[in-house]
């Protein structure tokens, strides 16, 4: 059995939970990798939305095995209702749940630290979620952090809690004049958290391990976008985790080796929240119509999200980095009303045109996109099951974008709801997993 590794390829909101929620009864592990509770992702079964932030999206199929891997920054507070919210929603948790002992915790005075900068970076403020991620990413990266283990050790808990209220109430009376925190209230509380949170926490490395060298398949879930990737993407307006396939590996502790494929994930079109660069975006009409059929507002935050053309270079930069084998792509019903539809296909700078994705901000900026004009399909793809059903013009331009990228495509989703889906036959994910034709036999 397959172990995948499923990434965004845009700028995160590509339509992963849908993709997870939809191949994970055909694995038995789903585990994040990466990210906190700024992911936001949403997986609608029937009537109901579910909106998962740092629960693995394969938590709704009771006979997956859900992971929180070490590269995830958990807020305990965030989890916890998280995980109250699907007890009630009569979600099991029993059994099925494990937390990694490494992975560290977003601290109360994390979130503050991310508005105070916020507050003060002018023109150059990310739009964060507001959700800690960038300071708890921090800490670990200056051996600050405070880890699930931590939390079951009192003494060394507090030992280390000290000395962050010590360094981060200076930082946040004298650099950002903001409310400060005392050792004691956040000790009461994660005390508390600790109790709830001690039956879940265990080396989750160690159980992935064993669980593939018994042959069970996992599914390596990735949060966010290739495009906000630390390392990788759009830097400094990015998230602060390895969003990329390469943060599988050290977000879970698997080695590279026991990978069998990566599965990007990317929408028919293309968007961002927060500030940036985004050679694509669109204004205007074109925008609001995309992010108005699309319903692009922020699962986490309710933010508008920008909205422009599906960009070629910089899918084509997802595709190398991450090796995708093959691409879900999500929301082609979108564009279903558009007279034609664009996509970018390099950029022009100063007299020359670019066709790889460049490395510096100024380009990102100033760069003018070059784009290919297609004729839209103006017919109804939504709730579409079958290729054979697809209109030629939306046929015609799924099979240019993937020429361009590089990548065939092995699912089209055509709705939010789990079967609103396309399986190409003969595509390399319904090789990889037989057994999504029996869950997705069109009609
Ligand atoms: P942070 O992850 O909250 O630090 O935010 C950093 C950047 O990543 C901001 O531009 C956010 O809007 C963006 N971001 C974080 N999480 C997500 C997500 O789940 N989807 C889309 N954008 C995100």
């Amino acid at each position: 059995m397959p172990n995948i590794v499923v990434v965004g390829a845009q700028w995160g909101d590509e339509g992963k939970g849908k993709v997870v929620d939809l191949l994970a009864p055909c694995m038995d592990v789903v585990v994040r990798y990466q990210g906190g509770n700024n992911a936001g992702h949403t997986v609608v079964v029937g009537r109901d939305k579910f909106v998962l932030q740092t629960m693995p999206a394969g938590i709704l199929h009771p006979s997956v095995r859900c992971v929180v891997g070490c590269g995830v920054v958990v807020d305990p507070a965030s989890l916890i209702e998280e995980m109250e919210s699907l007890v009630q929603r009569g979600v099991s948790l029993d059994g099925n749940l494990y937390i990694s002992k490494n992975a560290h915790l977003i601290m109360p005075y994390h979130p503050a630290l991310d508005r105070a900068s916020e507050s003060q970076a002018g023109r150059r403020r990310i739009g964060t979620t507001g959700k800690g991620v960038g300071p708890a990413y921090a800490d670990k990266a200056a051996r600050m952090g405070i880890r699930m283990a931590d939390l079951l050790d009192e003494g060394l808990f507090r030992e280390k809690l000290e000395a962050n209220v010590f360094q981060k109430n200076r930082l946040l009376r004298e650099i950002y004049d903001a409310e400060t925190f005392t050792v004691e209230g956040i000790l009461h509380t994660y005390l508390r958290y600790a109790g709830w949170l001690a039956p879940y926490i265990t080396d989750t490395s160690l159980l992935l391990s064993r669980w593939i060298d018994a042959g069970k398949s996992v599914l390596f879930e990735g949060a966010q976008g290739t495009m906000l990737d630390l390392d990788h993407g759009t830097y400094p307006f990015i998230t602060s985790s390895s969003t990329t396939a390469g943060g599988a590996s050290t977000g879970t502790g698997v080695p590279p080796t026991k990978f069998d494929g990566v599965l990007g994930i990317a929408k028919a079109y293309c968007t961002r929240v927060g500030g940036g660069p985004f050679p694509t975006e669109l204004g205007g009409e074109l925008a609001d119509l995309l992010r108005e059929r699309g319903n692009e507002y922020g699962a986490v935050t309710g933010r508008q999200r920008r909205c422009g053309w599906a960009d070629a270079i910089a899918l084509r930069y997802a595709a190398r980095i991450n090796g995708f084998d093959t691409i879900a792509l999500t929301k082609l019903d979108v564009l279903d009303t558009c007279e034609t539809v664009k996509v970018c296909v390099g950029y022009r700078y100063r007299g020359d045109v670019l066709t790889d994705f460049p490395e510096e901000e100024r380009l990102w900026r100033e760069a003018e996109p070059v784009y290919e004009e297609m004729s839209g399909w103006q017919t109804e793809t939504h709730g579409l099951r079958d290729e054979s059903e697809l209109p030629s013009k939306a046929r015609a331009y799924l099979d240019r974008l993937s020429e361009l990228v590089g990548v065939s495509f092995s699912l089209i989703s055509t709705g939010a709801v789990r079967d609103e889906t396309i399986l190409v036959r003969d595509s390399i994910l319904a090789r990889w997993l037989p057994a999504l034709r029996g869950l997705l036999p069109a009609h």
